[in-house]
């Protein structure tokens, strides 16, 4: 039956209606807010390029998880930013280090607060690449032996899964081998599966202080124009032992989200990267958007493409919305 005995709008004419017939709805406990870790104590220093974002210390950074006890969000990734970089990255996988100290900290203080740890090297390296540099380029297999103590140590840190980002071949087996063979068979491994080499990372780059020095990350994450790849790389962390996948970044890679979701049978995450944050927190402080409006409408597309679990910047912003 067509027009006028069908009429789309007779479904749209009141919010009831609307909110009845509504086939998405986001859910808080789906997101994870990314927080980033730096020495000091009562640290609680403002992003420039991210505002409401913070380098917090260790104690200001088990407040903050406190403050979402209540709200629904499902958790926090944790960044680190260490007192001094190397090029081994060794601040990265101390049992002392920033990361573990914040794990074991909101652990003690608030259990129930979820917690996943990014595992890559790039805060850690004074160069500001992913793993360990030979004639201008990250040797792959070198840098598994640094990502795999680092999962590790976050784990024996307390930490309830592990967020490997660097895009290493081989990085998902050889963390979930270091992972059992150090007593940790129950952490599972969030992949950063398909991660590409993007433009929107640039305000996280101040946020962790993690700029390469030199040259880009092209050499290691996703070429943007690539789909099937993107397939393939999932299959393979899958092959490896990876428990969620994660598309990276979110809007600008719905329909890699979405193939993602239609060819497997896995939680599959979905990061909503700093740039994308920034831009709209920009165009909504000349007036140019309304903030919680596209806050949404894009949250609400990113889990309409097939991501039930969305790492966001809004985390905390849209759960207050949503409750
Ligand atoms: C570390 C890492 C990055 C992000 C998450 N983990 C930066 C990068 O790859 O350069 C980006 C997150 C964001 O932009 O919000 N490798």
């Amino acid at each position: 039956m067509a027009f006028p005995q069908t009429r789309l709008r007779r479904l749209r004419a009141s919010e009831s209606l609307r909110g009845l017939v509504r086939e998405t709805r986001l859910d808080p406990a789906g997101f994870i807010l990314p927080l980033f870790v730096c020495p000091g104590e009562g640290v609680r220093r403002e992003i420039s390029s991210m505002p409401g974002n913070y380098q917090m210390s260790v104690d200001e950074t088990v407040r903050e998880c406190a403050g979402l006890r209540g709200l629904g969000v499902g958790g926090v990734i944790l960044f680190g930013i260490p007192e001094s970089k190397d090029e081994l990255a060794s601040g990265g996988y101390d049992d002392g280090g920033i990361v573990q100290r914040a794990v074991r900290a909101i652990k003690r203080e608030v259990p129930g607060v979820l917690v996943v740890t990014d595992v890559c090297n790039c805060e850690y390296t004074s160069h500001g690449h992913c793993g360990y540099v030979v004639d201008g380029d990250v040797d792959n297999d070198v840098t598994l032996g640094w990502l795999a103590k680092s999962a590790v140590s976050h784990a024996r840190a307390g930490a309830d899964a592990v967020a490997p980002s660097d895009m290493m071949d081989g990085r998902v087996a050889a963390i979930r081998a270091a992972l059992d063979e150090n007593g940790f068979p129950k952490t599972p491994i969030v992949s950063y599966a398909a991660k590409f080499a993007s433009g929107f990372y640039g305000p996280f780059r101040e946020a962790a202080e993690s700029t390469p020095q030199f040259g880009d990350r092209r050499s290691y994450q996703m070429d943007p124009a690539n789909g099937r790849e993107a397939m393939r790389e999932i299959q393979l962390d899958l092959d490896e032992g990876a428990d969620m996948i994660m598309v990276k970044p979110a809007l600008p890679y719905l329909d890699i989200i979405r193939m993602a979701r239609d060819r497997f049978d896995v939680p599959v995450a979905a990061y909503q990267v700093s740039g994308e944050f920034s831009m709209i927190m920009a165009a909504a402080r000349n007036g140019w958007i309304d903030k919680d409006r596209v806050m949404m409408e894009t949250l609400t597309s990113i889990w309409r493409a097939g991501a039930q679990i969305i790492l966001t910047y809004f985390a905390k912003d849209a759960a207050r919305l949503l409750g």
